[in-house]
C-alpha cells in the first residue's frame, strides 16, 4: 500500500512548458522544463505562439517528469497546475491538460497562484534535511511581470505589503536591453555586461512613490531620454558605454529594490528574507540582499538559479501544501491573466 503523497505539479504561464514532481515534506523527484525558442526573433514573447508551443510540449513534458520521478500516473495524489497570473491562452493549455489527468486518473486539482510558487520554491528540498525560511519572512518577489514585497506568515497566508504600479523590474530590465539593442530577455546580457562597468557613470531618474510600492516606468523613460540625447553628440554612444550603462541601470534597479526592502524589514521587524522570481538570479540583487543581510543580521534564503525561473516544481510544492490543507479546485474554475492575491 502506497502511503507517500506525490505532486505533479504543471506550470504554462508564459513560454516555459513544465512539469515536476514533488514528494513529501516538498522533496524534488523531478522538474523538466522546456524553453520556447519560437520568441527570439520576435523580442519578446508572442501569446499566439507560446500557446501553441505549450500544446506540443505537455504531453512529453509531463511523460518525462513521471519517468524521472520513477513513478506511474495512477500513483499520484493530486495534479498542481498554475491558474494564474499570466498569459490567458497559455494557462489554458495547462490547466485544460491537469484537469483532463486528474479526471482520467480521479486525483482532485489544485490551483497555484504563480506568485505563490514563487515564494513556496524556497520550500523545495533536493535533500530531506535542507534547510528552509521560518515564518513569518518578507519576500521579495522579482519577476519579468510583478515585483512585490511580501510578508509571508504562512505556506498558504501572504500578504502583499507592496508592489509595481507600473512595470516589473524583470520589465525594466528587458525593456532597457532592448533600447541598447540587446536580444530578448535583455536581463542576463546587462548582468553579464554589468560586472566590467562602472556603476557610477550614468545617474537614471529614481522613482518618488510613498509606501512600499514601486514604480520603474521613470527609469525606462530616463534612460531612453538619456541614450537619445547622447546619440545626437556620438551616433556609437551606446556601443563605446555598453559596460558602464549596463552597470548604472543595474545599480539604479537594485537601490529601488533595496530602498524599499529595507522599510518592509524596518515596518515589520521579521528578521528572514527570501528573494524569489527571475530577477532574483540577477547577481547584483543576490549580492545585495545578502549585504542587507549581514548588516542587519537577517537570516537570507536566495533561491537556486533553476528555481528562479518559471519551474513546475515550485507549482508542486505549492500544491503540496494546500493538498495538506485539503484545498483543491473545482472544475468550472478557469484561469485569470492578472494579478490576484
Ligand atoms: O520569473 P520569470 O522567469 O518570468 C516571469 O514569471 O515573469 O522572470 C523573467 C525575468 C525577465 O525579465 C528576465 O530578464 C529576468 O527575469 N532575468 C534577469 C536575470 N535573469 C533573468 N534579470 C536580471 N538579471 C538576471 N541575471
Amino acid at each position: 500500500m502506497n502511503h507517500k503523497t506525490y505532486i505533479l505539479g504543471i506550470e504554462s504561464s508564459c513560454d516555459d512548458t513544465s512539469a515536476a514532481v514533488v514528494t513529501d515534506n516538498g522533496l524534488i523527484l523531478s522538474n523538466v522544463i522546456a524553453s520556447q525558442k519560437v520568441h527570439e526573433e520576435y523580442g519578446g514573447v508572442v501569446p499566439e505562439l507560446a500557446s501553441r508551443a505549450h500544446q506540443q510540449n505537455i504531453v512529453p513534458v509531463v511523460d518525462t517528469a513521471l519517468k524521472r520521478a520513477g513513478i506511474q500516473p495512477e500513483e499520484l495524489s493530486a495534479i498542481a497546475f498554475t491558474r494564474g497570473p499570466g498569459l490567458i491562452g497559455s494557462l489554458l493549455v495547462g490547466t485544460s491538460f491537469a484537469k483532463g489527468l486528474s479526471l482520467a486518473l480521479r486525483v482532485p486539482i489544485i490551483d497555484v497562484n504563480h506568485l505563490h510558487g514563487h515564494v513556496l520554491a524556497h520550500f523545495l528540498k533536493m535533500q530531506p534535511d535542507d534547510e528552509v525560511p521560518e515564518f513569518p519572512f518578507i519576500c521579495l518577489l522579482v519577476s519579468g511581470g510583478n515585483s512585490q514585497i511580501l510578508l509571508v506568515r504562512a505556506y498558504n497566508d501572504m500578504e502583499v505589503l507592496g508592489q509595481t504600479i507600473d512595470d516589473a523590474a524583470g520589465e525594466a530590465f528587458d525593456k532597457c536591453a532592448k533600447v541598447m539593442g540587446l536580444p530578448y530577455p535583455g536581463g542576463p546580457h546587462i548582468d553579464r555586461l554589468a560586472k566590467n562597468g562602472d556603476a557610477k557613470k550614468f545617474k537614471f531618474a529614481k522613482p518618488h512613490i510613498p509606501g512600499l510600492d514601486y514604480s520603474f516606468s521613470g527609469l525606462k523613460t530616463s534612460f531612453l531620454y538619456t541614450l537619445r540625447d547622447q546619440k545626437v553628440l556620438n551616433p556609437n554612444f551606446v556601443e563605446h558605454n555598453l559596460n558602464d550603462l549596463a552597470a548604472s541601470l543595474q545599480a539604479t534597479i537594485v537601490e529601488i529594490l533595496m530602498d524599499k526592502l529595507r522599510k518592509a524589514i524596518d515596518r515589520t521587524g521579521v528578521n528572514t528574507i527570501a528573494v524569489g522570481g527571475g530577477v532574483a538570479a540577477n547577481s547584483a540583487v543576490r549580492n545585495a540582499v545578502e549585504e542587507l543581510g549581514k548588516k542587519k543580521n537577517l537570516k537570507v534564503f536566495l533561491p537556486k538559479p533553476v528555481f528562479t525561473t518559471d519551474n513546475a516544481a515550485m507549482v508542486a510544492v505549492a500544491g503540496y501544501f494546500k493538498y495538506l490543507d485539503k484545498e483543491f479546485c473545482r472544475y468550472d474554475e478557469t484561469p485569470f491573466a492578472r494579478v490576484k492575491v
